[in-house]
């Protein structure tokens, strides 16, 4: 596997480059005015198929080949793009059989991206032969640094319900159980009497009554991230015959809930991903801050790319805000923060044409005389003073868990309450981490423990025993461990664990839950920490039985009142710790951070304090990033270097100016 991409020097800087959509006497100005930025890479090609294959087999490279000689000349790397998120029209009319289908069975229209079967093997061989085609006339291009194959696999198709699909999902069932009785066994299909004779009775989960099996649901989407990997490796491999760059895809972490980047990102040589500003957040930025370091957890730590974000408004939300004075730098060096080695746009230039002639690029409609390419200039300054940062890592003393099937098989129907969503508690408890300013990995209830002081588990309905048991030796071993209500619940089937709740951490936390007590919507209960004032839960109550495990906390009123609503069980050398109702980072009295706050001290996590909660504090190698996004200057304590963006010495203290970032050296 090739190494790290042969990148531009430092951090590199650029976004999607669409110059078809232009003129050629525009390109030569594009390229002067890359140069002016401080551009060294852009993404081209992302959505060229029927422009280099205008007709099935025929090939055009005229256009491509001039724009890649322009980049070169003009010293701008490429990370070249396989176009195959965005099959020709033709294609649509000569293979009718890889029509998407969605989940009403409708056949959806072309006329855009994405419009195809993800198990179609007329589009499998053509995205096969265009990719080829591509690798073997670019293998040895100068301009080339890396290859970025399709865009953000399972945007709009994340599932297929084709007849096509549906045959490929039996397949792939079959290959997974074996014999029917495996799957009626994993199903748990006795339930209403809906056991399999064969695998040809199984058909795809559209529309239907309710109360389809959930381990249905689930395996479909196991079975259609497969769909989508499969498509990637075929592409790879065709350039792979020649070419020996970095391969990579752009991921959409954390808002692509389909897609399970933990099984993706082993197929890539370095992690890429898309992230957009949610508009409707109070401090989107938590949100941005989370994502990043989810990147990085997928990533296994070493640095990724920030493959796209926006230079101002998107154009796909209700409402798409501008972005505010300075917020488009704080964003960008965020992500350098936390691992990633690229700042990277959609879009270079803004587009005149179809559907998003209203989204923000590097290069306005207003063109040069604007603050957003003023400000594209000036952090492109920043990022070149920046480049000793490339290649350093995050490193991390909490763990959150973050599992994707328990994604999935949480918001499945008939739970026990509709409020029981997995982004909720996980970004519950991340808000109340980042206010402390303790950076956070993100791991896969399986993963090696061992290099954290504290592992979190805010959403783990579905655990499988053998993650459970790596929970338990993290405790045994000295570890911490602090669980929500409602993990542990069932197994990778969705069946639930013998015995009473917690099946699959019982032991480990030293307890179990008689019954659960999901409150009405809107309510609230009391909960009260030992000796001070009162805090509010949110969502749940539970009846919590005490085994090993000490009371800390009571519930103070509703269906739970006098039982214990935080418990702490010491176990080996560790601690295991669970909270039964859905304390708030922020309000409710800030149950959440007062929570935390004693875990994080009890585990000796150290993080620095008496700061703003608006300021984020961030260590990368050898560097200290200081992202205020308060409108008061703070001054951080303990920091004695250089400061990387001005040449200011600090001496036992950083100063950040109010939305500011800082860098120091340390
Ligand atoms: C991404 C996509 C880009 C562009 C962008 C707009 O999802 O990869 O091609 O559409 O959104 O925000």
């Amino acid at each position: 596997m090739p190494g790290y991409p042969v990148l531009p020097e430092g951090i590199a800087y650029g976004g999607d480059y669409n110059p078809e959509q232009w003129p050629e006497e525009v390109w030569r100005e594009d390229v002067r005015l890359m140069r002016e930025a401080g551009v060294n890479l852009v993404t081209v090609g992302v959505f060229n198929w029927g422009l280099i294959e205008p007709v099935e087999g025929e090939y055009d490279f005229s256009r491509l080949d001039r724009i890649l000689d322009l980049l070169h000349s003009g010293g701008v790397l490429a990370d070249l793009a396989t176009p195959t998120s965005s099959p020709p029209a033709w294609f649509r009319r000569r293979y009718p059989a890889s029509r998407l289908v969605d989940g009403e069975n409708r056949v959806l229209a072309g006329g855009t991206r994405h419009s195809f079967c993800p198990s179609s093997p007329d589009y499998a061989a053509a995205a096969e032969r265009v990719a080829g085609a591509l690798a073997s006339r670019y293998a040895g291009h100068p301009a080339l640094a890396m290859w970025h194959v399709h865009n953000e696999y399972g945007w709009a198709n994340q599932h297929c319900y084709c007849p096509v699909s549906a045959e490929a999902f039996r397949a792939w069932l079959r290959d997974r159980y074996g014999e029917v009785g495996a799957l009626n066994a994993a199903w748990g299909a006795t339930f209403w009497g809906l056991t399999y004779g064969s695998f040809d009775e199984v058909e795809p989960p559209t529309v239907a009554p309710p109360g389809a099996l959930t381990a249905l649901r689930l395996d479909w989407t196991r079975f259609s991230v497969d769909a989508h990997i499969a498509n990637f490796r075929r592409e790879r491999a065709a350039i792979r015959g020649f070419s020996d760059l970095p391969v990579t895809t752009n991921f959409m972490i954390p808002n692509c809930k389909e897609m399970d980047y933990w099984r993706w990102a082993p197929e890539v040589d370095v992690v890429a991903n898309d992230h957009y500003l949610d508009a409707a957040r109070a401090e989107p930025h938590i949100e941005l801050a989370m994502a990043a370091d989810l990147t990085r957890s997928v990533a296994g730590g070493r640095p990724w790319m920030l493959m796209e974000h926006s230079a101002g408004a998107v154009n796909w939300q209700p409402r798409n805000l501008a972005k505010r004075p300075g917020e488009m730098r704080r964003n960008s060096l965020a992500h350098v923060a936390r691992g990633s080695d690229s700042v990277l746009f959609f879009q270079w230039r803004a587009s005149r044409y179809g559907a998003e002639k209203f989204h923000s690029a590097m290069l306005p409609h207003a063109g040069t005389d604007s603050a957003v390419w003023r400000d594209v200039v000036a952090l492109g300054a920043d990022l070149r003073r920046l480049s000793g940062v490339r290649g350093a890592r995050v490193e991390a003393e909490v763990a959150l868990l973050w599992d994707w099937e328990s994604y999935w098989a949480l918001e499945l129907e008939w739970r026990p309450s509709a409020d029981l969503r997995f982004r909720e508690r996980i970004e519950a408890f991340y808000e109340a981490l980042w206010r402390e300013h303790v950076t956070v990995d993100f791991v896969h209830p399986s993963a090696d423990l061992s290099a954290y002081r504290l592992v979190v588990a805010p959403s783990s309905y579905l655990l499988t025993e053998a993650s459970a048991k790596n929970l338990h030796r993290h405790v045994e071993a000295g570890g911490h461990l602090l669980v929500s209500y409602f993990s542990g619940i069932v197994d990778g089937d969705d069946t639930i664990h013998p015995g009473p709740h917690p099946g699959a951490l019982r032991e480990v936390l030293g307890l179990s839950v008689e019954e659960f007590h999901p409150l009405p919507e809107g309510g609230s209960v009391g909960v009260l920490p030992p000796g001070a004032a009162p805090r509010t839960g949110r969502i749940w109550s539970e009846r919590v039985r005490l085994g090993a495990a000490t009371g800390l906390w009571t519930f103070a009123d509703g269906p739970d009142a006098g039982w214990p609503a935080v418990t702490r069980n010491d176990l080996g050398a560790g601690t295991a710790w669970y909270v039964a109702t859905a304390l708030d980072p922020v309000g409710g009295g800030g149950g959440l951070r007062r929570l935390l706050a004693e875990v994080l001290d009890h585990a000796g996590v150290a993080r620095p304090r008496d700061l703003p909660a608006t300021v984020e504090v961030v260590r990368r190698g050898d560097f200290v990033f200081l992202v205020n996004h308060g409108d008061d200057a703070v001054s951080v304590p303990g920091i004695t270097g250089t400061s990387v963006l001005d040449g200011a010495v600090c001496e036992g203290a950083a100063t950040v100016a109010a939305g500011d970032v800082t860098v120091v050296r340390v």
